[in-house]
Parts: structure tokens; sequence; C-alpha cells
């Protein structure tokens, strides 16, 4: 092994005991439109690939309904798959297994619909099953039907828009599940052509569904409640667009990183970059493993909110004038006169601003109690 190779984490990670080569999930959307679709992203280096939502009947699409949302963000107003299930059945979940791909099944929207379907997908080959509903009075039954149907892996994909998604995540794992996904995406939303003075969904109500990197934050959030409320086995989907960013789901307690929009905006070699990446960078912040950066943050939330100050440190040499810490305070607290870093302590509240806005980790800060 080269100097180099050696420089790099072990990505491999396991979800409810499956093994995975990497921790990048496709998550479900047009990219997993069919078999073809899930072999090239995960000849591409994703680590399992879930199939775009599975129920009794096809989707017949608004158009359009998928529309650019601000930068590496989405609006949609998809529907569930459509391919009849059968097709799924007898077709594309054997043609996926036959060339190696971890399949997901992803089954929605009702009881019902799993009664009718759970069965088939795991007999057809999907090495688990991930549900997916509208409400958490759907997804309980849900579960119990899709654990009494299959013995492959059942996981529940948590909605942001549900009132307790830390709540639900610990219900569906009372009922039977044996793994979260969080989340799907958030919304309703709206986006308006100007031009047009219309809404850019043609859904039937004109609002969509939004995601990729704007909900970040929202996805990390949930996904760090459910891993505080001790869920060991948790795949964080949203936002994801680069290695840092899934450095950050794996420190709030992901196992394994659902990606959607990126990979339909990059194309499916996005991930071979985000596994290159994650890898080298999971070495450099020390951690030889998923497993050991899985949770990483949970023990240093606070337990209580934080008063005191900041020590400020500033480095000179690193600086480029560019005056962004000066100008983004508030309380007009700073001021540059270079090579002097100026803080009018009277007047600056430690917000903490001007530091995280500096570019050069010039300006840097101490927590000081
Ligand atoms: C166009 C589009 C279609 C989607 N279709 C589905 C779907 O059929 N089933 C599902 O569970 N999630 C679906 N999703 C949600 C994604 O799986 C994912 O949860 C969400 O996009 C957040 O991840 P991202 O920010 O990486 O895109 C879809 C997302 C997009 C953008
Ligand atoms: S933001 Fe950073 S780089 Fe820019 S002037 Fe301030 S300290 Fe210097
Ligand atoms: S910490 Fe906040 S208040 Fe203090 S100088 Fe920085 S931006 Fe201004």
């Amino acid at each position: 092994m080269s100097e180099f190779q050696k420089k790099e984490a072990d990505l491999s990670t396991r979800i409810a005991g499956v093994e995975l080569k990497s921790p990048f999930i496709l998550a479900s959307g047009p990219l997993s439109f069919n078999a073809d679709g899930m072999i090239r992203a995960f000849r591409a280096g994703a680590g399992a690939c879930v199939t775009k939502t599975l129920r009794d009947n096809a989707a017949v699409n608004p158009v359009p309904h998928i529309s650019s949302f601000g930068r590496d963000t989405l609006i949609n107003s998809e529907k569930w798959s459509d391919f009849d299930a059968s097709l799924w059945i007898e077709r594309e979940i054997p043609k996926a297994k036959s060339e190696g791909v971890v399949v997901i099944a992803s089954i929605g929207h009702t009881p019902e619909e799993a009664a009718n379907l759970v069965k088939d997908v795991a007999d057809a080959g999907a090495d688990m099953i991930e549900l997916v509903s509208y409400s958490e009075e759907t997804m309980i039954p849900m579960v119990k039907i899709a654990c009494r149907d299959a013995s492959i892996p059942i996981i529940c994909k948590i909605s942001p828009n549900w009132p307790d998604p830390g709540s639900t995540a610990v219900k569906c794992l009372e009922a039977g599940a044996h793994a979260i996904s969080a989340i799907d995406s958030v919304g309703p939303t709206l986006k308006i052509d100007i031009y047009n003075a219309r809404p850019e969904m043609n859904s039937e109500d004109g609002y969509g569904w939004m995601s990729g990197a704007a909900i970040r934050p929202i996805a990390l959030r949930i996904v760090s409640e459910i891993a505080r409320k001790n869920c060991k086995e948790l795949i964080g989907i949203g936002g994801v667009t680069r290695a840092e960013e899934a450095v950050e789901m794996l420190m709030a307690g992901a196992g394994a990183v659902g990606v959607c929009s990126i990979a339909m905006l990059k194309g499916v070699k996005v991930f071979e970059k985000l596994n290159r990446d994650l890898s080298k960078l999971l070495f450099q912040l020390g951690y030889s493993s998923i497993e050991a950066v899985k949770g990483a943050a949970l023990p240093n939330f606070p337990e209580k909110e934080i008063i005191g100050k900041i020590a400020f440190s500033f480095d000179e040499g690193l600086c480029t004038k560019c005056k962004k810490c000066e100008i983004v305070c508030a309380y007009l607290a700073r001021n540059l006169e270079f090579p002097h870093m100026n803080l009018d302590e009277t007047l600056c509240r430690y917000c903490g601003l001007c530091i995280s806005i500096c570019p050069s980790g010039a300006l840097k800060g101490k927590v000081s109690l």
C-alpha cells in the first residue's frame, strides 16, 4: 500500500446489518427511475441505491415538475415512480441486483400499499425496504405490515413536515423498524416565474417540495434529534453537496448519507468525488472509519445556554484586508487598521459573526466563561 493510500479513512459502513462499501446512498428520486439509473450510480461509487417510490399505480407527473431553486437547491412536484410496481418487481429490482447493486426499495404511501408490495419487493431481491408516508398515523401501521411480510431490514423515512420528527422516529423503531432515514424534501414551498407572473410548478396548488443545499440545516437538526434519542441506525439525507457536509451528517449521528439533488445537478460522478474527498477529510480530522466519526458531535451539545465572552486572536499574516469582519459587525465594535485589529469591548456583544465570516482564518476566537 502506498503512503498516499494510507492517508485515507475506511469508508465502509453498515446500516441495519447490511454492509455498504460507501456511506453515500443514492436517495429516492429521478436518478433511480429504473435499474439502469441505479446501476450507474452504484458504479460511480454509491454504497446503495434507493428506488423511486413504488405505489400501486404508476404516477403521471404535472409539467413542468422540477426547477432550480437557488444554489444547489431544487423545487419539485414530482410524484412517485412512473413505472408500475409490477415492472419493478419483475424486471428492475432483479436487474439491479444482478449487477451487484445494494437495493433499497422505497414503498409508499399507505398501509394497503405496504400490504400489496412489501413481500413481492423482498422476494424480488431488495436488500432493504424504505417506507415513505404522508403522516405518522399511516407510517406506524405500514411498519407493522412490512415487518410481518418481509424479513429484510425496514427503514422509515421521516418527513421534516411532520410536527415532531424525533418522536415519530422513536415510535417507528418501537413498532419494529430497523433503521431511520431523515429527511424527505421540505415544504410545501413556492417559486414564482416573475416573467409570466405564475407559479413555476404546475402541481394542483402550484406548490412544490424543496431539496438540496437550502434544507441541510433542517436535515442536520432532525438527524441529530433522532440520534440523540439513541437511534444508532440512521441515514442522514438533505442538502449534502460535499465531503465537509457529509462529515457534519456523520458527526450528528448518521451512519450513512443520502444524496439526491447534488447528484441530479452534477451527475452521478459526484459519488466518486464525494468518496475520495470524504476519505481524505476524515483522515485529516483524525478519524480512521465511519464508525469512528459517527455521532462525534453528540457528546458536545451544550447542556445549558453558555454565557461568557470570546477571547479573539488575530493573525496578520493570514489577513487579506477584506474587512468583512468589520462590515458585518452591527455594533461597529471592530475596526481594522492593518496591521492592527481594533476591538471596542464596550460595544462588542460576542455574537461571533465576524469570526465565522473571516474567509482566511485570520480572525479566530475561543469562548471564555
Ligand atoms: C425530483 C425529486 C424527486 C423525489 N422523489 C422522491 C420519491 O419518489 N420518494 C422519496 O422518498 N423521496 C423522493 N425525493 C426526496 C429525496 O429522496 C431526498 O429525501 C430529498 O431530496 C433530500 O435530499 P437532497 O437534499 O440530497 O436532495 C425526491 C427528491 C427530488 C428532488
Ligand atoms: S475578515 Fe479576516 S481576512 Fe478579512 S479583514 Fe477581517 S480578519 Fe482580515
Ligand atoms: S463578535 Fe459580534 S459584536 Fe463582537 S466584533 Fe464580532 S461581530 Fe461585532
